[in-house]
């Protein structure tokens, strides 16, 4: 089985994507800086998988770290990219330091697949890239708009970097070189077993891990941003997908780039999301629901830059990829929650 690259592997989408590449019967090389991550992450990964894989401390920012890797592990067939901040408030404080970490780190990935010889790429990339939409159901070819944060912008420009370097790359050498983008629209919940899910430091920014810690007694109160968008019910609406459905499409993408004849070129785009929109008062009767819970929640003033409402047209992924969702909302709301209960009682340290 060909071996596939990870970075940012102990991250939150990683991590289950290691897990469902060695289920998938591949050999994996995970690299990790852990600034956002934790060693032992690797080790309930193997406990779940029931597999070894190679993991190895690096940041990409560092070229020499990363090539110390590829000297070592050499014949790697696909790169999947995780590595990368993606907290849309702290990149608004620090847009520098986004840049730097998520763009110079791509750089030095794209550089190294020059070097080394891996043909294939997959890119974490976001629906952060439609903006705020006119149409709130998107294609791959909705309009790109101006994002919100400098986050997105890496996401972006990451994206536009790819593009040129695979279409418009002359030297013989980047020939053959193939790139998927996966746009992700909101990952919640975490592995069925409970071990795996994602480590939130301090306060979280994101809804679900918000509704969990505040059902856990952690926080004592969600507040939820605006009760007045133009949605059925004052409240934005997102399209949440299954983290491990969005590990899945990791697998077949990497299937992809390694069978496919090429039909639709070196450079392709999928939206990762289910096709249906949630409101956040939803989102919470759905964790009481199916978690026999009260929430303690209120209305608050609206977040800045927050988009009104998105959900994806998954269409392309589904008869591209084969790509096929196998987790409903109700496993969403059930494997956060058991998730952090087991955070509780077990956390990855
Ligand atoms: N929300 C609340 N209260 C909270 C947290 C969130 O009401 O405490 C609301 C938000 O206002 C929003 C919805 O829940 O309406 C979802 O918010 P998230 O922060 O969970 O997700 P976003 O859609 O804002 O952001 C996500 C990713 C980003 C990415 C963006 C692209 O976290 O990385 O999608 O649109 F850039």
């Amino acid at each position: 089985m060909p071996k596939v690259l990870l970075t940012g592997s102990t991250g939150y989408i990683g991590s289950h994507t290691v897990v469902a590449l060695l289920e998938a019967g591949y050999q994996v090389v995970g690299v990790d800086n852990y600034s956002r991550s934790k060693p032992a992450i690797a080790d309930r990964i193997r406990e779940i998988a029931q597999k070894d894989y190679h993991q190895y401390q690096a940041d990409l920012t560092r070229k020499e770290e990363l090539a110390k890797v590829l000297e070592q592990e050499g014949d790697i067939s696909c790169v999947i990219h995780f590595a990368a901040f993606k907290a849309v408030g702290e990149s608004t404080q620090h847009p520098l330091f986004y840049f730097q970490n998520n763009l110079v780190g791509q750089m030095n990935l794209m550089k190294a697949c020059e070097e080394y010889g891996i043909p294939g790429m997959v890119f974490s990339s976001s629906c952060t890239v439609y903006g705020n939409p006119e149409q709130t159901q998107v294609t791959e070819d909705s309009p790109l708009l101006e994002t919100e944060s400098p986050y997105g912008r890496t996401k972006a420009v990451g994206e536009a970097l790819l593009r040129d370097w695979v279409l418009s790359g002359t030297p013989a050498r980047t020939a053959g070189q193939r790139v998927v983008a996966l746009r992700y629209f909101n990952p919640v919940g975490a592995h069925p077993s409970g071990r795996l899910g994602e480590c939130t430091v301090g306060v979280p920014d994101n809804l679900v891990p918000y509704i969990t810690q505040t059902a856990m007694g952690l926080r004592k109160q969600l507040t939820v941003f605006g009760n007045d968008y133009p949605t059925r019910d004052g409240t934005c609406l997102r399209d949440y997908i299954h983290v491990c459905d969005i590990a899945q499409a990791h697998v077949d993408a990497v299937r992809y780039l390694d069978q496919n004849a090429a039909p639709a070129g070196p450079w392709s785009v999928f939206n990762l999301g289910t096709g249906v929109g949630q409101t956040v008062l939803e989102m919470i009767q759905a964790f009481e629901s199916v978690n026999h819970l009260h929430l303690n929640w209120n209305f608050g003033p609206r977040r800045p830059g927050d988009v009104v409402a998105v959900y994806a047209n998954n269409q392309r992924a589904a008869r591209d990829l084969g790509w096929k969702i196998q987790y409903s909302l109700e496993d969403m709301m059930r494997t956060a929650w058991a998730w952090e209960q087991n955070q509780a009682s077990d956390p990855v340290l």
